[in-house]
């Protein structure tokens, strides 16, 4: 005989990149899970849903989180930023500009990761040194470019930011 175990749904309240979403949403719901299928953004990633990858980063009330490995129901009544916010809407911030100027990416599956920490090591260091770039990257894994080119195109957006091009 099997016992079926019923989970109730909770409400939460959760505002992404500035916009309250409110939902019901079950206990064990991931934070990443939540972004994707009940906001609808889809820049978030999931590369291995155990925190090794980087791919599912976003910011929750200013700091860099894994969203896979948070419960939705943990970021309640919280603030949440991801990767769309870089943008001003079709306009790409100065970080999403030089990945693309630099060639930081291939497949792009890492990219809204390694742009997440990546903003949120220049929101505190705004001329980060190189090791300094490779440390904060250190949780992101990419399979395609080898990092030179990120890192490259991290540096870049430090100087582009120190001119004042751009602020997101
Ligand atoms: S999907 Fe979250 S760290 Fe890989
Ligand atoms: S560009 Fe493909 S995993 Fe990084």
């Amino acid at each position: 005989m099997s016992a079926e175990t019923s989970i109730e749904p909770v409400p939460v309240r959760i505002t992404v990149n500035g916009v309250a979403r409110r939902a019901e949403v079950e206990p064990r719901m991931l934070l990443v899970d939540f972004i994707r299928d009940v906001v609808g953004l889809t820049g978030t990633h999931v590369g291995c849903d155990s925190t090794n990858c980087g791919a599912c980063t976003v910011h929750l009330d200013g700091r860099s989180v894994k969203s896979c490995t948070m419960f939705a129901l943990q970021a309640d009544g919280r603030e949440v930023r991801t990767v769309e916010d870089l943008a001003d809407g079709e306009e790409l911030g100065p970080l999403q500009r030089s990945f693309h100027e630099r060639h930081a990416l291939q497949c792009g599956y890492c990219t809204p990761g390694m742009l997440m920490s990546a903003t949120y090591l220049l929101e505190r260091n705004p001329n980060p040194a190189r090791d300094e770039i490779k440390r904060a990257l250190s949780g992101n894994l990419c399979r395609c470019t080898g990092y030179r080119f990120i890192v490259e195109a991290v540096e870049d957006a430090a100087a582009r930011l120190q001119t004042g091009e751009g602020s997101r």
